[in-house]
């Protein structure tokens, strides 16, 4: 990696999503003890940093995305100390850690929260969204579906934008901009490289509550003055030594909009959901590619590309779908899946992501192929989206395989808290190592190349003229990548060798989703 580039800039990193990585304790559930001890597969695999999921004291009421406590670990997961310990051994074994923050809501069980509702003079009240009346202050549709207001037994309401274990926080008061910094000083202090900021664009409200409508300012999503506040988080981070990065969960739109959030006193990194929701279509895709490089250059932002993660469907049964977009708008559940289909593409899209200038995500089990469970029974969904929308993100929360031909596959001893399908006894990191057509080598193999590729870190990426349905471009003086997406073999670009195929070629036809990292002739030859 070029030395002069601040390390998130371009590097790959691991989403570990705790309860379902590696169970240490036997009780069917992932802990720190369980991701200490297969860290190896991490150093494996190559990638540069981890993002763990939220692990702090929680009822669980969204998986942990509701925070009793941030500076503490809940003792599902393991103790302060245990996460403090994987840190230091992250760090040994070449690894950066970001931790997320969830800065929106607090759990109902936070002492703020508790507080507030024990007593309607309390001042915490000030701290979260009540509002006296007989009817509900608002019709907003919250972020789960379902309304945004609960009523409490003194007959205040309360707003919460995901479920009412949820209370949002007032970021107009003072005190919630101070505990959130001290919070960042906390982590950062413990070393970490990183922290991911969950929901990002959603913490301002317009305090007067108006109704969401079209061809206004909307009155929660991305206001104005969120920017404040990371410009303050950006001013702390940038007092710690090592290129500490803040990284935005920001679903927004319009790019324009997006990139506000990366300018240059603000966040470093924000995820990309536009190409996480596009379509398996050449042409859509390099106008996704180009709005990205686009919004990104005009902040001086490094651009990321996402395919997968805790919330969204599985990108090998998103790409075996006769629709391969992805949005929560549009539940294609139960959809016919063509499995086969979706892992060639998939293996497509690894060659792609990890080809593109900037950072790449990998979500735990990517790189394993695993694909959306969709079997999970009605009364075994943990997901509190699934009564209020139907869907359910259970199915890409599925604990590992390791190893082992059945259930749980040395994820735990015990019955892991969501079932495995047992089709994955060919999925297992064991059965995958060694197997050069596996999905765990090729990422391996795709990881440890773009380290080494002075191409992959040279900046910009040149389209290259490419037959309808093909995307083909070039990085530095001689590395090429070609993906086709279309329905037929086409001719590969003259090249001195084929660097990795994301499957077999056909000669030197590249088959239909089928991706090659070429060495290019050397210019002048
Ligand atoms: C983010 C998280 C998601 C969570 C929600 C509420 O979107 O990624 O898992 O449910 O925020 O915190």
């Amino acid at each position: 990696m070029a030395e002069s580039q601040p390390w998130w800039r371009d590097a790959v990193i691991y989403q570990v999503y705790p309860r379902s990585f590696a169970d240490g304790d036997g009780d069917g559930i992932g802990d720190i003890a369980g991701i200490r001890r297969r860290l190896g597969h991490l150093s494996d695999l190559g990638v540069d940093a981890i993002w763990m999921s939220p692990w702090y004291p929680s009822p669980m009421a969204d998986a942990g995305y509701d925070v009793a406590d941030f500076r503490d670990i809940d003792p599902v997961f393991g103790t302060l100390a245990e996460a403090e310990a994987l840190i230091t051994e992250a760090h040994a074994a070449g690894l950066r850690m970001i931790v997320d923050i969830v800065p929106n809501h607090v759990s109902s069980a936070h002492p703020w929260f508790r507080k507030a509702l024990a007593d309607p003079r309390a001042p915490e009240r000030d701290l979260f969204w009540f509002r006296p009346g007989e009817t509900m202050p608002t019709a907003w549709v919250g972020e789960f579906g379902g309304t945004t207001w609960t009523r409490t037994a003194d007959g205040a309401w309360y707003l919460h934008l995901f479920t009412p274990e949820q209370p949002d926080l007032n970021w107009g008061h003072p005190g919630v901009r101070a505990e959130f910094e001290d919070i960042l000083r906390f982590w950062l202090d413990r070393g970490v490289d990183g922290v991911r900021i969950d929901s990002a664009a959603l913490l301002c409200k317009d305090p007067t509550l108006p109704p969401v409508t079209e061809g206004r300012p909307h009155p929660f999503h991305d206001l104005d003055e969120v920017h404040e506040v990371y410009r303050a988080w950006r001013r702390i981070s940038d007092t710690y030594p090592g290129d500490r990065a803040l990284i935005g969960e920001v679903w927004l739109p319009d790019a324009e909009r997006f990139a506000h959030y990366l300018r240059p006193d603000e966040l470093h990194a924000a995820f990309n959901f536009d190409f996480l929701g596009c379509a398996w279509e050449a042409g859509k895709m390099r106008a996704c590619i180009d709005r990205t490089l686009d919004a990104h250059a005009a902040v001086g932002a490094p651009p990321t590309w996402v395919l997968s993660n805790h919330d969204v469907t599985r990108h090998v049964t998103r790409y075996g779908r006769a629709d391969t977009t992805f949005s929560f708008d549009n539940n294609l559940d139960g959809t016919p899946v063509d499995l086969e289909q979706g892992t060639r593409r998939a293996r497509a899209a690894a060659l792609l992501s990890l080809s593109l200038p900037g950072a790449a995500y990998v979500y735990q089990g990517e790189e394993l192929g695993l694909w959306e469970n969709e079997n999970i029974a009605a009364d075994q969904i943990q997901d509190p989206m699934y009564a209020r929308r139907g869907h359910t993100r259970d199915g890409c929360r599925v604990p590992l395989p390791w190893s082992g031909d059945a259930p749980p596959f040395e994820f735990s001893t015990a019955e892991p808290w969501l079932p495995q399908p047992a089709e994955w006894k060919d999925r297992t990191v064991q059965a995958q190592t060694g197997d050069p057509s596996s999905m765990l080598e090729l990422y391996r193999a795709a990881i440890r190349m773009r380290r080494a590729e002075p191409g992959l870190h040279a900046g910009a990426m040149t389209w290259a003229d490419a037959a309808p349905g093909v995307l083909a471009y070039t990085r530095g003086p001689d590395f090429a990548c070609v993906v086709n997406m279309s329905g037929a073999a086409v001719a590969l670009p003259d090249h001195d060798s084929c660097l990795l195929a994301s499957g077999p070629l056909d000669g030197v036809r590249l088959p239909p989703d089928t991706a090659v990292w070429l060495r290019l002739p050397a210019r002048g030859q």
